[in-house]
């Protein structure tokens, strides 16, 4: 298992999945949701609404997926952050959950590579040193849980400066990173 950080945009990675920072309508929005929707082009909402369709909402710490369209990445996992309402609203647990589940997802889908945006770090305001926390200790407990998976590359893609950081800092700190 490799675990990747890299400071960028998403939807140019060539990787089995992406994984989008979505809301509970699933029918994108601004920041990665936006850009993952327009770079995979209309067919992505049009399965996206099929979802939605059959589930109602997709409730926060869920994920569903779909195919990736027009994107590079075969598949996107779709996966509803919670938004920060000061830290007394389960948002950690929620964060994990959206964590743990898009690893369980594309693990049951057999896939070998995945990338995380930084998941509501940005319009929903989570803290983005405790985010990343979250974030690095749910895959680094996942990884410990299914020493079989398949998945072989986790990536951690960061869009602003500020949370490169924080995530070198932390990765280094639990020595799951070498510059
Ligand atoms: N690639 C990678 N990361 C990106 C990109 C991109 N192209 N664009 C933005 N980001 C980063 C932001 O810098 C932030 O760190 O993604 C992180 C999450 O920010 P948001 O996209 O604002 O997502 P979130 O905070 O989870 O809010 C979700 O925003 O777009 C809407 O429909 C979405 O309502 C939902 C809400």
């Amino acid at each position: 298992m490799k675990i990747h950080l890299q400071q960028g945009d998403i939807t140019k990675l060539k990787v089995d999945a992406l994984v989008n920072a979505a809301n509970n309508t699933l029918l994108g929005g601004g920041g990665v949701d936006g850009a993952i929707h327009q770079a995979a082009g209309p067919e992505l909402l049009s399965a996206c609404k099929e979802i939605i369709d059959k589930i109602g909402s997709c409730a926060t710490g869920e994920a569903v997926i779909t195919k990736g369209f027009q994107l590079d990445a075969r598949y996107v996992i779709h996966t509803v952050g919670p938004i920060w309402h000061g830290g007394d609203k389960r948002e950690p647990n929620l964060l994990a959950s959206c964590y743990w589940k898009s690893l369980e997802l594309a693990a049951y889908k057999e896939l070998s590579s995945i990338a995380f945006p930084n998941i509501s770090t940005g319009i929903y305001q989570f803290p983005k040193e405790l985010a990343a926390e979250v974030s690095i200790d749910t895959v680094s407990e996942w990884i410990k849980a299914e020493p079989d998976t398949s998945l072989k590359e986790i990536y951690f893609i960061c869009y602003d400066e500020e949370n490169f950081q924080i995530y070198e800092e932390k990765l280094k700190e639990r020595h799951l990173y070498d510059l």
